[in-house]
């Protein structure tokens, strides 16, 4: 399998960011994932004047990723208005996991690491 292009994911989730509809936190969020056939996925955060029913960037993605045909996540770029890497929230952690496996990349501000980092002991399909 070819290497992670890590800048080529950074520039979709900034792209991403662009679009984000964040007009309340005013923190735009951007996602992309690198999938096993080869495709980049991205998500944005999309506010809600009802504060509570905001989706983030991660649901945006996942959604995107179900409606355009399921493939596994490879890596995954998470970013902040400033594309910085993002650490992304409990609830997305989760919602990534189902399309990962625990290998999957994940951009930190720290570097890569693996998805079973974020998530250690995670609730996943093969629970149940
Ligand atoms: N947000 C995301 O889109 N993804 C995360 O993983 C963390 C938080 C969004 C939700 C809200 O629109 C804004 O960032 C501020 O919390």
């Amino acid at each position: 399998m070819s290497e992670i292009d890590w800048e080529k994911l950074q520039a979709s989730a900034v792209e991403a960011m662009n679009r984000a509809y964040a007009p309340y936190s005013k923190f735009p969020v951007g996602v992309a994932a690198l999938t096993e056939d080869g495709r980049v996925v991205t998500g944005c955060n999309v506010e809600n004047a009802s504060y509570g029913l905001g989706l983030c960037a991660e649901c945006g993605l996942v959604s995107n990723l179900v409606l355009g045909g399921r493939s596994i996540i490879r890596a995954i770029y998470c970013v902040d208005a400033h594309g910085q890497a993002l650490s992304p929230c409990g609830r997305c952690r989760q919602l990534l996991w189902e399309h990962s496996t625990p290998k999957t990349q994940f951009m930190t501000p720290e570097g890569p690491a693996p998805l079973s980092d974020l998530l250690p002991w995670a609730f996943g399909p093969d629970n149940l």
